[in-house]
């Protein structure tokens, strides 16, 4: 063993010594890594295992569930189920959240997608799973309200990322923290502490596909980042998108960048794509504990009132110089001040805001 040999329970003992209240979230977030060295096992066999492929199904949103996507989700329910330390489950894979009660009840709720980036599942691309944990009501039954309260009330989130090496990175509030699978000891490892989203970036992260649905902030934003050395930026960007939000954000916790899936109006029943509860708060809030920020390009997304559970909004996160400067080019098109990008798309300002 290396003498800096720590292990996630290690680390968590350490970290959340003190109270029993401290000691059963370190507990939960030791079972959240329980079911994700099972889902690594089962993505890792891929074919092999028959995983591969969708079902009949749809979820609550309309698309298609993958076979990995529900054992991803049994695999959490079970785990959450049986261990004592949740009153509630969310996820994006059930349109209710499940009560749990009795002598199993515990005192934590849990919100997940359990399996993050599914298009990306039979082939072979980097796949995750994204966790938050709130506070469950002490003396009475979970109602919804008590899962819609705003991510800056999140007591820990993370998520797992399933790519070549598995890796586990989470936050208790006290910076992000990231482990690694130690798949013969099957032990998490710390690997990366601490860590922290470099403030300025040249890498940019959008599926440019949709292009002609965004607002104009973003246009000029993404223009200015194309047009590179000879523009305003005064330098030359590069582009990645894997389609994969797990995999996308971990790159920029890793070397910086920023993340996109802003408002459009592809379809102007809804505001974004992603989803508030279970992927823009747990990423939102380990984005910023490693000095990044995450923004709708109009204000914090840790800030929002939630209203539904599968709540989608715009997403705008990563390197704090960046997202910045997205929020500029939001405010001064609001204030009518930018009109280098009014695209004849977005002259009907109510139906886009
Ligand atoms: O549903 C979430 C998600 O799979 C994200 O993980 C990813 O960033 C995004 O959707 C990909 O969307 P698209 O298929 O439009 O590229």
């Amino acid at each position: 063993m290396r003498l800096d040999h720590t292990t996630l329970s290690k680390f968590l003992t350490q970290e959340l010594e003190g109270s029993a209240d401290a000691r059963n979230l370190a507990a939960l977030l030791i079972d959240v890594a329980s079911a994700v060295k099972a889902i690594s096992v089962t993505t890792a066999k891929g074919g092999l295992a028959g995983i591969l492929g969708s079902l009949e199904t749809e979820n609550i949103q309309g698309e298609v569930q993958k076979k990995l996507d529900i054992l991803s989700n049994t695999e959490f329910v079970n785990t959450f189920s049986l261990g004592g330390l949740v009153a509630g489950i969310a996820s994006e894979e059930m349109e209710n959240p499940i009560a749990v009660e009795g002598n199993k009840r515990g005192p934590f709720l849990t919100l997940f997608d359990p399996l993050d980036g599914s298009s990306n599942i039979d082939v072979n691309v980097s796949v995750g799973s994204i966790f938050s944990v709130l506070r469950a009501p002490k003396d009475r039954a979970v109602v919804m309200a008590d899962y819609l309260r705003p991510g800056r009330e999140q007591i820990a989130a993370g998520y797992a990322l399933y790519g070549p090496s598995t890796m586990f990175v989470l936050t208790v509030g006290k910076g992000t923290h990231g482990f690694t699978l130690d798949r013969e000891a099957g032990d998490f490892i710390l690997t990366h502490a601490n860590i922290q989203v470099p403030a300025d970036s040249s890498e940019f992260a959008i599926n440019a596909s949709n292009e002609r649905f965004w607002e104009p902030p973003v246009l000029r934003y993404v223009s200015e980042c194309k047009a590179g050395k000879t523009d305003v930026r005064g330098r030359d960007f590069n582009m990645r998108w894997i389609a994969s939000m797990v995999a996308d954000i971990h790159r920029i916790l890793m070397r910086g960048g920023i993340f996109m899936y802003p408002k459009d109006n592809k379809d102007p029943s809804r505001p974004g794509r992603l989803r508030l509860m279970y992927e823009a708060n747990p990423m939102g809030l380990v984005v910023e504990q490693a000095g990044g920020i995450a923004s709708t390009g109009r204000g914090r997304i840790l800030e929002l009132a939630p209203e539904l559970i599968h709540q989608r909004i715009p997403v705008i996160m990563g390197s704090r110089n960046e997202v910045e400067r997205i929020e500029r080019y939001h405010q001064e098109f609001d204030a009518g001040k930018d009109k280098s990008y009014s695209s004849p798309l977005f002259k009907e300002r109510s139906l886009f805001q």
